[in-house]
């Protein structure tokens, strides 16, 4: 569906209306290989717009999606009374934003921003788990039951067993740990430190790759992009899987 110009750049983070509408006045803005003029339609889904000869994306609602890398000692939040940094501030465009779910101070990877509840919602939702894949460096060689416990699913402190994951050993690095990819389809908080510390493996630094289909791919700490059309449109699929794990209630608590 065609939409003005200014509008599209302006919800594509480039500033205000008006700031947009500047933008297309000093020429800086061209559609399809053509400099734009003011009050010019364009298709988001047909168009190509550049600005500055930086090509922009274009989405077609005002909803946001984004993916940031998260370094380690940044909140996954949106504000700290503490004023420590959070994901917020790596993104400066402007709107609410929000992140989907959460990742700990110390971990670090990929994480999701958005300001589409809907998604938001069901993608923490626990009916709609997917899968969440974490490199985790522990502190020693994981044995075989070890490994074979944090697969079958851990019994946390408050006795919920986790659901089965798949966990695969990767590089030893004598002197500093063992790296292992633990795959997840549930999000409790501190799930991935409280498994390992279960079996008695110290994590030493845990990092975020996949959610669902969206991969952190060569992205760096602090870096961000807009998703595609298409990994919006897989999340939003991910999100009407329902999950099939029934979890172990935990014991009741003796009065
Ligand atoms: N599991 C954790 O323990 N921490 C994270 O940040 C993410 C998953």
């Amino acid at each position: 569906m065609e939409e003005r110009l200014q509008k599209l750049l302006s919800r594509a983070g480039l500033g205000s209306r008006r700031t947009c509408d500047d933008l297309i006045v000093q020429g800086r803005v061209s559609v399809n290989g053509k400099i734009a003029v003011p009050g010019q339609k364009v298709d988001p889904q047909r168009d190509r717009v550049t600005v500055n000869g930086r090509e922009i994306r274009l989405t077609e609602d005002d909803k946001i999606y984004i993916a940031l890398y998260k370094p380690r000692r940044v909140l996954s939040t949106t504000q700290d009374e503490a004023a420590r940094p959070t994901v917020r501030d790596l993104v400066p465009i402007p709107g609410h934003l929000y992140p989907v779910g959460r990742l700990d101070y110390d971990s670090e990877g990929l994480i999701l921003l958005t300001n589409d509840g809907e998604l938001t919602n069901k993608l923490t939702h626990p009916r709609y788990q997917h899968e969440k894949e974490y490199l985790v460096l522990v502190g020693r060689m994981p044995d075989e039951e070890q490994l074979a416990i944090l697969r079958r699913g851990v019994v946390l402190e408050d006795g919920y067993r986790t659901a089965p994951a798949k966990v695969t050993v990767g590089e030893n690095i004598p002197g500093k740990g063992t790296q292992l990819s633990i795959v997840l389809t549930e999000g409790r908080n501190h799930q991935v430190r409280e498994m390992c510390a279960r079996v008695g493996l110290p994590v030493l630094r845990l990092k975020r790759v996949r959610i669902g289909s969206l991969t952190l791919g060569r992205m760096k700490p602090k870096e961000w992009r807009h998703l595609t059309t298409n990994e919006v449109r897989e999340l939003k699929a991910l999100a009407t899987q329902p999950s099939t794990h029934k979890p172990r209630r935990p014991p009741r608590q003796r009065r």
